[in-house]
């Protein structure tokens, strides 16, 4: 009774502590004995308690829904509940299946072009609505819900503003602006024919290595509470009594339910191993603010809370958000996240829908998920209850949403598509959120009439500037030219500079013709997204320190170096912060570039311009090694800038020199690149094992390659501590490799994955190969997915690239990766 008590009472530390008295410990006691307990399990009445808005399901509303219930075939609702991704769905599908959502993922765009116009994602948008409404005997006209991420502005739309990512917006502490870059963002979604944005993301980052922290505004809750409330007011609008939201408004989908940044190691998709009180203290919060003010969606998360995947967890997605809750819009999964829920596939789930999932993710398997849906509804498997209450929720969305309406006046006005209107808040919104961590010697603001050096491989770099979700999913392969009005940092300057009668020269080494008066280096972290950006420290550049270089070398010259540091994340800096006199921290601004001069710089009478505001929402690590969860006010908490830091020109505080021990005992690397420059790097080693040799080969350069030749049977493969793969072969990603045959094989060729030195994944390439022209380098995109035909478990592999023959063969290779698919990628 006694450890019933104690545990109890620390389960609920933080929550009632202060009016904790006898008798409510008394109670509590007695429900510790009535609830279930283990993982996943909730207690429900110790969650915070919401509501949606009573005008979400005004009897008016309710009494549409029960008209379409009474007239909607089973195989009609069941469609509802299915959504499918532009890659694997046309229109004319529609007709045979009723699905109730189509989505466009971070890779996907109107005929496989990413890059398509504003006016193509029209025309293939309101395709799929054309068809949803036909009138055809036997089909109940319902508007199909069209989604994507519109997570930092509409931008997978060329010529969309771009705003900054969550993370900057954290510092800049301002929940209005918050709410007009919702509004800004709905409009241009809006106007692509589109009727949800995939966001905002309401994650409470705990461990910074997971590469979507910057999805997160900010590791203490009480900042994505705020922002919860108004990114929904800003996407969706107020909700009205009666009728739809207004035109140019968007659902807004509240993700990903929940705990996605409190997974071990920040491990993306990973598992939460925290209490319930931890995860009702740092990773609810943002929900009741949401659900209170209207949130028409909510995505289920990926990842798992001791152990148990979210997405089939009734608990928490009915028990704790239908219930407690009060949420009475609908759940959607994430992209094929039921498919890893124990005893479910991407094609088939019961469980998760059972659960409270109402709609399916489900890119590319719809087909035979709704197939396998509609005989589970009719097996009884999935209760006609459940199917009704998830069918009911998805039209009331639809109705509330104003998915209904005859006119859509912001369709089709390309004009609102980076309007100048936007674009001025989308600058606001980067002078806000830039972080003055060290201005030495009160160094800025600098006078524009002066001439600066701009050096650094990000100062001219839209799409660096941008980070992932930027056009494309991981935004690694963006030039200036995808931006048609955007602005990168470089330019920003140049104008201001030059305005003033000074003169701005760009170099990316840092290199120069004129000595200049001071130089400001734009230099970090490369887009990435999802899993992708997982690392293992939290160390800048581990094993490379090249900007780390130009830092020194600028200022052994004794020029005054302004550093401007891009990143999704804080990072171990110490050394590069040593080596600049001023230290911004600029995180991902996206296309309004000029907003860095705004504040770096003085007006042309020498006057303060605009003053730094923004402060950290994420504590600045001290050393390479460090790791949250540490928190103000936790014992132990030693960071080397403090949640909340931020210099202002009125302050004058010297930093520095600060400790440059990394303290790190893992290095980085990048596990994606298996081979390149004639080896495998590290933690990779080349191996071959029977009839089979190997000699360095030119491919470009000099020995740039390898030559390996079968005269029998025997394997090369590529090979290192085990990875887990799991999660790209359910992305869109790819085994890229540049190879060249120099012998025809003799017999069957099989491109294989070793787990624990075990091939537990094979596929024939010998069509592929036999295709390819001997002598001639190529290069080919294999989907992994292919990998995942037969479902093997790929959360060890060994070996993510190994090739086996019985006869002779030739092959050389330049370069094996991992890489995102961008639509080229093939199953052999
Ligand atoms: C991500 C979501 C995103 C969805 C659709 C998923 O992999 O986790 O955040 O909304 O894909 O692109
Ligand atoms: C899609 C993303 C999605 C991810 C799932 C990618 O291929 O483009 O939208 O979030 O796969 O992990």
């Amino acid at each position: 009774m006694r450890n019933a008590l104690l545990s109890w009472s620390r389960l609920r530390r933080g929550l009632t502590a202060a009016t904790l008295g006898l008798g409510v410990l008394a109670a509590a006691a007695a429900a510790t004995f009535a609830a279930p307990a283990g993982p996943g399990m909730v207690h429900p009445d110790l969650w915070p308690s919401a509501h949606s808005p009573a005008a979400m399901s005004d009897p008016e509303t309710e009494a549409k829904i029960d008209a379409f219930m009474a007239q909607m075939s089973v195989e009609e609702k069941v469609g509802q509940v299915i959504q499918a991704d532009i890659t694997a769905i046309k229109p004319d599908d529609l007709r045979r299946y009723p699905l109730g959502s189509v989505l466009a993922g971070g890779n996907s765009g109107p005929n496989g072009d990413d890059r398509a116009s504003p006016q193509a994602w029209l025309e293939m948008i309101r395709a799929f609505h054309a068809v949803a409404m036909e009138p055809r005997p036997g089909h109940t006209p319902i508007p199909v819900m069209f989604g994507l991420d519109a997570v930092h502005g509409d931008n997978n739309i060329p010529g969309a503003t771009i705003f900054p990512h969550n993370i900057g917006l954290g510092a800049a502490r301002d929940p209005a602006l918050v709410r007009e870059i919702g509004n800004a963002t709905a409009e241009e979604t809006a106007v692509i024919g589109a009727d949800w944005a995939f966001g905002p993301t309401l994650a409470v980052p705990q461990d910074v290595r997971w590469g979507r922290s910057y999805e997160g505004y900010a590791e203490e809750p009480e900042v994505v509470r705020d922002y919860a409330s108004a990114m929904v007011e800003g996407l969706q609008g107020p909700m009205p009594a009666k009728g739809a939201l207004a035109s140019g408004r968007v659902a807004a989908s509240v993700k990903h339910f929940l705990a996605d940044g409190g997974t071990e190691g920040g491990k993306d998709q990973g598992d939460a191993k925290i209490s319930e009180d931890e995860l009702i203290r740092i990773h609810a919060q943002g929900y009741p603010a949401a659900i209170d003010a209207g949130v028409l969606t909510v995505m289920a998360s990926f990842s798992s809370w001791n152990g148990v995947k979210n997405t089939g967890n009734r608990g928490l997605l009915t028990e704790v958000l239908k219930g407690r809750m009060g949420f009475e819009g609908f759940v959607v999964g994430d992209w094929n996240a039921h498919g890893q829920v124990p005893g479910c596939t991407p094609v088939s789930c019961a469980a998760a829908f059972n659960a409270g999932l109402d709609m399916f993710m489900a890119p590319d398997g719809w087909k035979a998920l709704y197939a396998n849906t509609l005989a589970e509804v009719k097996s009884g498997e999935i209760p006609m209850a459940r199917l009704d209450d998830a069918v009911r929720r998805i039209l009331r969305v639809k109705i509330k949403a104003g998915l209904f309406a005859t006119e859509r006046p912001f369709e089709g006005r390309f004009d609102r598509l980076g309007a100048p209107d936007h674009r001025a808040l989308a600058r606001r919104a980067v002078r806000e959120s830039l972080v003055l961590l060290k201005n030495n010697g009160a160094l800025l603001p600098l006078r524009a009439d002066a001439h600066v050096l701009v050096a650094g491989d990000g100062a001219d770099d839209i799409g660096r500037q941008s980070g992932g979700w930027t056009i494309s999913w991981q935004g690694a392969d963006n030039t200036n030219a995808d931006f048609p009005h955007g602005q990168s940092i470089w330019s920003g300057l140049h104008d201001a500079v030059t305005a003033a009668g000074g003169t701005a020269e760009l170099r990316a080494d840092g290199s120069f013709t004129t000595r200049p008066d001071v130089a400001i280096v734009v230099f970090g972290e490369k887009p990435y997204a999802e899993f992708q950006g997982d690392i293992p420290t939290v160390e800048y550049q581990p094993g490379d320190k090249r900007d780390l270089a130009l830092l020194r070398r600028l200022k052994a010259q004794h020029i005054p170096v302004v550093a401007v540091f891009l990143s999704g994340r804080p990072l171990w800096t110490n050394p590069e912060i040593n080596a600049s006199d001023a230290f911004v921290a600029a995180w991902l601004p996206g296309t309004e570039g000029g907003g860095v001069a705004d504040v770096l710089l003085r007006k042309p009478d020498g006057s303060v311009n605009r003053d730094f505001r923004g402060k950290l929402s994420y504590s600045w690590p001290k050393t390479a090694a460090s790791v949250k969860p540490l928190h103000r006010g936790d014992r132990g908490y030693d960071p080397q800038f403090a949640y909340g830091y931020g210099l202002s020109y009125r302050d004058h505080r010297e930093v520095g020199p600060l400790s440059e021990t990394s303290g790190a005992s893992t290095t980085g690397g990048d596990r994606n690149l298996l081979f390149r420059g004639g080896r495998a790097p590290a933690p990779w080693s080349f191996m071959l094992s029977g009839a089979v040799s190997a000699h360095p080969v030119d491919a470009g350069a000099q020995e740039s390659g390898k030559a390996v030749s079968w005269t029998g049977e025997g394997d090369l493969r590529i090979s290192g501590p085990p990875v887990d793969l799991t999660r790209q072969t359910n992305a869109q990603m790819a085994l890229q490799i540049t190879y060249r045959i120099d012998r025809a094989a003799a017999a069957p060729v099989k491109l294989q994955l070793a787990c624990s030195d075990k091939t537990c994944a094979s596929l024939d390439v010998s069509g592929l190969f036999a295709r390819a022209q001997t002598g001639a380098w190529s290069t080919v995109a294999i989907r992994l997915a292919c990998f995942g035909a037969a479902p093997a478990d790929l959360s060890q592999v060994t070996a993510p690239f190994m090739i086996s023959t019985h006869g002779p063969f030739g092959l050389s290779f330049a370069e094996v990766s991992i890489v995102p698919d961008t639509g080229k990628a093939v199953c052999p």
